[in-house]
């Protein structure tokens, strides 16, 4: 492990390495804890670089064995080499020189996962962002461009496949029952794309011939006996590689494509040059094991990886600064993918509420930072909401300012100008730039500020001079170390929405530049006037969610209601609902501080009935409306003083009204919605099935609630419908007998399978209501449970504090207690699990005040503690800053 030596990186220091490696060369002989790594580099000094330049490498824990130089061993006096960094300080005076060097690496000991490691029989490397310096020492930066070509020998009963990058040249016998290949990949790639698997891997293949005509081997390596799991990451693998010919123009470029499957990994999947590993949880699935929400993440994440091809390993990063570069871009493309394949509108609702989720506490909280950082202490803590989801919405911004066409031209020459570079963000905005002769600057804000603006909206109409007046004011809130902020460049779409719900043609507008259907928001305030408009129209605003933003709209009750039954864009349509359902949840949030039982309008109520049986939504669409704002996004819009207990009461307040008034109708759609067929994982197929366990969910509030979950249980077949009815009884009825029997008869069922059994603790650790804790703390003690596997660590301890309000959120502070002592324990052994679970305490000054004062505490013990990693000492000082 790294421990912290306070360094902070900054945008502004970058320059150029003063040498280049063209080429690397590298063999592993493995070994659990003895495996021999050679590099054999060839090192080139940059043009203009003076000759007494050192050659400075970087490492990570590593133990240097032998070092020549052209062939010569070096002198002891000639370098001196560190754990983590290795020093030439004079260095042949040729412009060229091959460098080679021998280490030794523990990967069965390599809890981190950063590097080589061994786990489950499986040896796999992962090195994004700084791992590969864990391996050899190297200029482990994206800048550094190199053509690989790997050895790697084996026993060959123990890893009888051995892959990398590229293409493989060799395979055959050696003595003793070891054997070797030999892989090439012609790709100049940077350090973080290295890959290497080797192990005992059962396979599924196919084969994908482009556009072009080249025909694509393809392999899905998973554990023995899991093939038949395999069949839907691999047809998603082949609707990715159409999907980017069709949409962006872009074909693969080798001609095999690999993707393994393993069960230790500290995130979803990596982009490896050719050979892409998953984290298993992504990648298996069928009915009986998967939910419509795995397939649809698999697909998602699939597409992801794939896309990176392009976005990322064909044109990659300059320095971790520009991370956006890639992963913003990636995300965007893959929301457009899903959106493509599934339904364009559902995927932009389910794609906002996961971002106010996620990134609006992070821009909100201590942890804010720009979509393009620009200073950090831990690479590893900037993978975060704001540098991919954000990142996205801002990519799609440019897509909306400049149009379809353009933003398509952009895109080519992006890949023209840059493939096989290592760009920048200011090189990415330049090619839009130049294809629309548009300025950027002040759009580019997007990439350099924090903190999620604000639009304050208000409207009015004159009906004697037929005029309908917008008036907008934008204000960016201050965020860490940026107190002042400039004004931005806000696309704003919107409609007029006239009393029969279609949009009223609006003539050219003054006050601020407004073009098909977007009000370009530039400066502090604008007053938008619509000559000739004679009805008072329904203001719909961001339609689309065309930038990520709040609104504190001032808006009549009456239009939004008319605009949540008659918003002709569905995005808004779902957007007015839910902020009716908002409002009145955080009125009674605040009327509940007073102890009395909230009420709540009837129109809200029966609004719900008429959107579950409007035959005119999608499934998914009505399911996603009838979803409650969650206790989080209740407690986000609240702000301060956050008492989870009283939103909870709220919450479930409301839900059981909403049931009670719409009884009937909720309980002939759910047996209506009951469907006997074949299983299908497709988008309607999963919206059916939404919809009806979202009834469901309402109809186990009434009497007779648990004996209906209880059956949905029990005749369930599709892991869906089994996991809904689960949470149900779990959830509502968790103190019952079908809820023990419930969990009882799925733990029979699963206990072997290590994915399924991450639902039955995410299940449990979600269960609203101090008692919870208790049941964690048992949890962490059951077979199936174990803090070095990052997966179940996740859905036990992870979901707890990041997804229970009430019982992570205890009044006397042991759900942080507990929570602390976890990280503290899972700290030295994987570093960067531990940071990412801390975030989970990110939000921690919007809580009432006893409740900040116990988590302060719990901050301050994780802090106090010596020797924490570098990743988890930088996420707690900054939570506590
Ligand atoms: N680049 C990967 C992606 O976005 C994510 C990633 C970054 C990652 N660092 C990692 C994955 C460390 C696993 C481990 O797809
Ligand atoms: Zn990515």
């Amino acid at each position: 492990m790294r421990t912290d030596t306070g360094q902070v990186f900054r945008l502004e220091d970058y320059r150029p390495s003063d040498y280049l490696i063209p080429r690397t060369s590298l063999a592993f002989r493995l070994h659990p804890d003895k495996t021999i790594v050679t590099a054999e580099l060839t090192i080139a000094r940059r043009e203009g670089v003076s000759k007494k330049a050192p050659l400075i490498l970087d490492g990570d824990g590593l133990v240097l064995k032998r070092i020549e130089i052209d062939g010569a061993p070096l002198d002891a006096s000639a370098y001196q080499a560190t754990p983590d960094q290795l020093t030439v300080p004079a260095p042949p005076a040729a412009q060229n020189f091959r460098l080679t060097l021998e280490t030794e690496i523990s990967p069965s000991t390599n809890s981190a996962l950063m590097g080589l490691f061994l786990t489950s029989g499986v040896y796999s490397t992962q090195c994004e962002a700084e791992g590969f310096r864990r391996i050899t020492y190297f200029l482990d930066r994206p800048d550094i461009l190199s053509v690989y070509t790997v050895r790697i020998e084996a026993q060959k009963r123990q890893a009888p496949l051995l892959l990398s990058n590229g293409n493989r040249l060799e395979i055959d016998d050696l003595a003793d029952g070891w054997h070797y290949a030999v892989w090439h990949d012609p790709f100049p790639k940077p350090s973080y794309l290295f890959a290497l698997v080797a192990g005992d891997l059962g396979v599924v293949t196919d084969e994908f011939v482009t556009a072009s005509g080249r025909k694509v081997d393809l392999g899905v390596y998973v554990e023995h006996g899991k093939e038949r799991l395999a069949a839907y990451a691999m047809d998603a693998l082949k609707r990715s590689m159409r999907w980017d010919e069709e949409v962006f123009g872009r074909e693969y470029d080798l001609d095999i494509f690999n993707i393994v499957a393993v069960s230790d990994f500290n995130m979803g999947a990596m982009e490896n040059k050719g050979l892409n590993i998953f984290n298993d949880k992504y990648v298996l699935a069928d009915d009986e094991t998967a939910t419509d929400a795995d397939f649809a993440n698999i697909e998602a994440i699939i597409a992801h990886e794939y896309f990176h091809n392009w976005t990322g390993n064909r044109i990659t990063c300059r320095d971790w600064f520009q991370l956006c570069l890639k992963e913003g871009l990636t995300v965007f493309r893959d929301h457009e993918f899903s959106a493509d394949q599934r339904s364009r509108p559902v995927k932009r609702i389910a794609e906002v509420r996961t971002l106010r989720a996620h990134q609006f506490p992070e821009d909100q909280g201590p942890l804010a930072h720009p979509v393009r950082p620009r200073r950090y202490r831990e690479i590893n803590n900037f993978y975060t909401a704001t540098v991919y989801e954000k990142g996205s919405e801002v990519v799609r911004m440019i897509k909306t300012i400049l149009g379809a066409e353009t933003f398509r031209k952009g895109m080519d020459l992006y890949f023209e100008r840059h493939d096989g570079e290592a760009a920048t963000i200011e090189d990415f905005l330049k090619v839009f730039e130049d294809v629309s002769g548009q300025d950027l600057q002040q759009f580019a804000l997007w990439y350099h500020q924090a903190g999620t603006p604000n639009l304050t909206v208000s409207a009015s109409h004159d009906a004697r001079k037929g005029e309908f007046v917008v008036e907008i004011e934008q204000s960016v809130p201050p965020t860490p170390s940026e107190a002042r902020k400039r004004l931005m460049h806000i696309p704003l779409a919107f409609g007029l929405v006239g009393s029969d719900g279609k949009d009223i043609a609006h003539g050219a507008a003054d006050g601020a530049a407004v073009e098909n259907g977007v009000i370009h928001v530039k400066k502090r305030r604008h007053v938008v006037r619509f000559p000739g408009i004679t009805e008072r129209p329904a203001l719909s605003l961001n339609r689309g969610f065309s930038a990520p933003v709040t609104l504190s709209v001032e808006q009549r009750k009456e239009d939004q209601f008319f605009l949540a039954r008659h918003d002709n864009d569905p995005f808004s349509r779902w957007q007015a609902y839910n902020t009716l359902l908002t409002e009145a949840l955080i009125a009674a949030f605040r009327s509940g501080l007073g102890g009395k039982p909230p009420k709540f309008a009837r129109q809200l109520v029966d609004l719900a009935g008429a959107i579950a049986a409007d035959e005119g939504l999608e499934h998914a669409f009505r399911a996603l409306a009838l979803t409650l704002p969650g206790e989080a996004d209740i407690a986000r819009e609240i702000g301060s003083g956050i008492d989870p207990d009283i939103i909870l009461a709220a919450r479930n307040a409301l839900a059981g009204e909403i049931a009670r008034s719409n009884e009937t109708a909720f309980r002939r759609l759910y047996a209506a919605l009951e469907f006997n067929g074949r299983f299908s994982p497709d988008a309607a197929s999963a919206g059916r099935r939404s919809l009806r366990n979202t009834l469901l969910d309402y109809l186990a509030l009434l009497p007779g609630g648990d004996e209906l979950a209880g059956r949905h249980f029990a005749v369930a077949t599709n892991m869906t419908d089994r996991a809904a009815a689960l949470t149900v009884l779990a959830h509502r009825h968790g103190d019952g007998k079908l809820a023990r029997d419930a969990l009882a008869a799925f733990e029979k069922r699963y206990h072997a399978d290590p994915l399924v059994m991450d639902k039955w603790l995410m299940i449990q650790a979600t269960a609203p209501g101090a008692a919870t804790l208790d049941k964690v703390r048992a949890l962490t003690g059951h077979p199936g449970f174990t803090m070095t596997n990052p997966n179940r660590v996740r859905a036990l301890i992870g979901t707890f504090a990041s997804a229970n309000q009430t019982a992570f959120n205890r009044t006397d502070g042991a759900g942080y207690d507990f929570f602390a002592r976890a990280i503290l324990e899972i700290d030295p052994r994987n570093p960067q699990l531990a940071a990412r679970l801390a975030t989970a305490l990110r939000s921690w000054r919007s809580l009432e005040p006893v409740r900040q004062g116990k988590a302060r505490e719990a901050l301050l013990m994780i802090s106090g503690t010596e020797g924490l990693s570098a990743d988890l000492r930088d996420i707690v000082e900054r939570t506590l800053a």
